[in-house]
């Protein structure tokens, strides 16, 4: 899938161009509405992607000097910020030969949800083909596209994003939670914990191994075995190895079988033969048609082939580590810099659950400042901050007609952080989502992504988040240990660039 973006003309004219984009177009104003044009399929004024403002675009390099410039791909959630800051909703950027439009305004991605296929298609992540195919093994959800994509996805929709098939999920989140407070407990060292981010990576992972694998690695205990610690490592290596070969032909990796793709391809085959092991023993077990199995369900009562089963579940449990250990670790954050909020949602917590009893899904179910907490925390501090589509027709998006095979980047961060859609922006302030007639607008917030393709595991992380968060709050007052600013860097998630000043103190 490559970036179809009409060339552009050489440095001078770029730099003399005129901007004739959305931005000047409209004035900047507090509202972004969704234009008839937005919304419509044609523009009879569209302009056409030539004139689509970006930063300097010289040759062979594109961007990539000045990017480099501004702190590099660590930096580059907050090179996009100031680039929507500089030319508004939309611009244009290239990357040695990668070419995208990014847009920033929840008026386009409106209208880009409004458009949709059936069978919309992120960026495409060639290390993942490349192992599969070189392996012969199916893709997940994560690379697959068209109607396979579709038929996979059906099979997992129901089980992963039906709120009451997920709240059946509780019992087995709590288990791990129970763990994961007798692990704070354990691990902190007046109230310290070393490596917090890497305590909650072994919480989600446990906590999706349990729901996908019905096996508990014991992650959480104080020795972890051999095979549960070559698991977690080989998809920290597979995803630390990727990167490399998104922004270098991953074909000249393999010619050459440099020490990237023979570390990625040897975290590939431990990871697959891990989940295979433990996917075959669960339909063994429940060999017999109805289960209340998660995985054996999902195979039973769909038409998904044994090969398609562990690449989707693989991709599952990939996709469901780091995103939801990185949302926690912010959300304690934000909690520990605003006692106020703590002190009300842990009082929120007391009045629904009653004292000795296990939070449980029902109850998350009336604890509306708890999801506002979360929800503000993952505006404040996203994990992930964008996701992509590439345009699978021409497609007139604001004022510019962008061609098929566009690769565009979805901002989310860029518009969750900007003080056009939400006042005091960078204030951790949950009650602006209790407010009864709120005017964010949806768009605003999209940390799981828009539409067909948003994130399929939503509700279980948010579940996993909510119950753990109530687990914490009742023993442990969560304080701020230092007031200096923690910035993110962007390391697939933004992870905090040193290790977080905060402490678990006893009630
Ligand atoms: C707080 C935690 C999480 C965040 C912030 C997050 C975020 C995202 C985002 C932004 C996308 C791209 C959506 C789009 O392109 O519109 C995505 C896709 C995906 N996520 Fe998550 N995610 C989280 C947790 C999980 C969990 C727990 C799982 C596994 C159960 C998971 C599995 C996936 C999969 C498989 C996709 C691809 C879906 C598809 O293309 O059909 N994610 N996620």
């Amino acid at each position: 899938m490559r970036a179809h973006i009409q060339k552009g003309p050489q440095i001078l004219e770029l730099l003399k161009k005129k901007s004739v984009g959305l931005q000047h177009c409209k004035p900047t104003s507090s509202v972004c509405v969704l234009d008839s044009k937005d919304a419509a399929g044609s523009a009879p004024c569209a302009h056409s992607l030539d004139s689509i403002p970006g930063p300097t675009n010289w040759p062979l390099f594109g961007s990539l000097i000045e990017l480099l410039r501004k702190g590099g791909l660590k930096r580059q959630h907050e090179a996009l910020i100031h680039y929507h800051k500089k030319f508004g909703k939309i611009f244009q950027m290239k990357l040695g030969s990668f070419e995208s439009v990014h847009i920033g305004a929840p008026c386009l991605l409106e209208a880009l949800y409004r458009k949709e296929s059936n069978y919309p298609q992120r960026l495409e992540i060639k290390p993942w083909k490349a192992y599969r195919d070189l392996r012969d093994e199916a893709y997940g959800l994560l690379i697959l596209e068209g109607k396979d994509w579709q038929r996979v996805r059906s099979a997992f929709q129901q089980k992963l994003m039906k709120p009451t098939e997920v709240m059946k999920l509780d019992g087995k989140i709590n288990e791990v939670s129970a763990d994961l407070i007798k692990r704070i407990g354990r691990a902190q060292v007046n109230g310290k914990i070393n490596d917090l981010y890497f305590e909650l990576n072994k919480w989600s992972f446990e906590t999706i191994c349990y729901v996908l694998y019905d096996k508990r690695f014991g992650l959480l205990q104080d020795s972890i075995s051999d095979e549960a610690m070559d698991f977690i490592t080989s998809v920290k290596t597979m995803m630390s190895t990727f990167g490399l070969m998104m922004v270098t032909p991953v074909e000249l990796h393999k010619t050459f079988n440099t020490k990237t793709w023979q570390d990625h391809t040897a975290a590939w085959d431990r990871i697959f033969s891990t989940a295979k092991l433990y996917i075959d023993k669960n339909l063994k077990r429940h060999s017999n048609g109805k289960t209340g199995n998660f995985l054996c369900d999902i195979y039973h009562q769909s038409h998904l082939t044994k090969k398609e089963l562990y690449a989707a579940t693989t991709e599952l449990q990939v996709g469901g580590v780091e995103t939801t250990a990185n949302s926690m670790l912010w959300v304690i954050f934000n909690l520990s810099r605003n006692p106020c909020a703590q002190a009300k949602l842990l009082k929120e917590i007391e009045d629904v659950v009653p004292a000795g009893e296990t939070p449980r899904a029902e109850h998350i179910k009336n604890m509306p400042y708890l999801k506002a907490c979360l929800k503000e925390s993952m505006r404040v501090s996203p994990s992930v901050p964008f996701t992509s589509r590439t345009l699978e027709k021409d497609t007139v998006l604001g004022d510019y007609t962008l061609s098929k095979g566009t690769v565009l980047m979805i901002n989310s961060q860029a518009i969750a952080s900007n003080e056009e859609y939400f006042d005091n922006g960078k204030q951790f302030r949950p009650e602006r989502w209790l407010q009864e007639k709120s005017s964010i607008n949806p768009f605003a917030h999209v940390p799981f992504g828009i539409g067909k393709r948003m994130c399929i595991g939503r509700r279980l992380a948010e579940l996993q988040i909510q119950l753990s968060l109530c687990w914490i709050l009742r023993d442990y007052d969560i304080v701020a240990t230092d007031h200096e600013p923690v910035d993110a860097l962007h390391s697939g998630t933004l992870v905090p660039s040193r290790e977080l000043p905060v402490a678990f103190v006893r009630r």
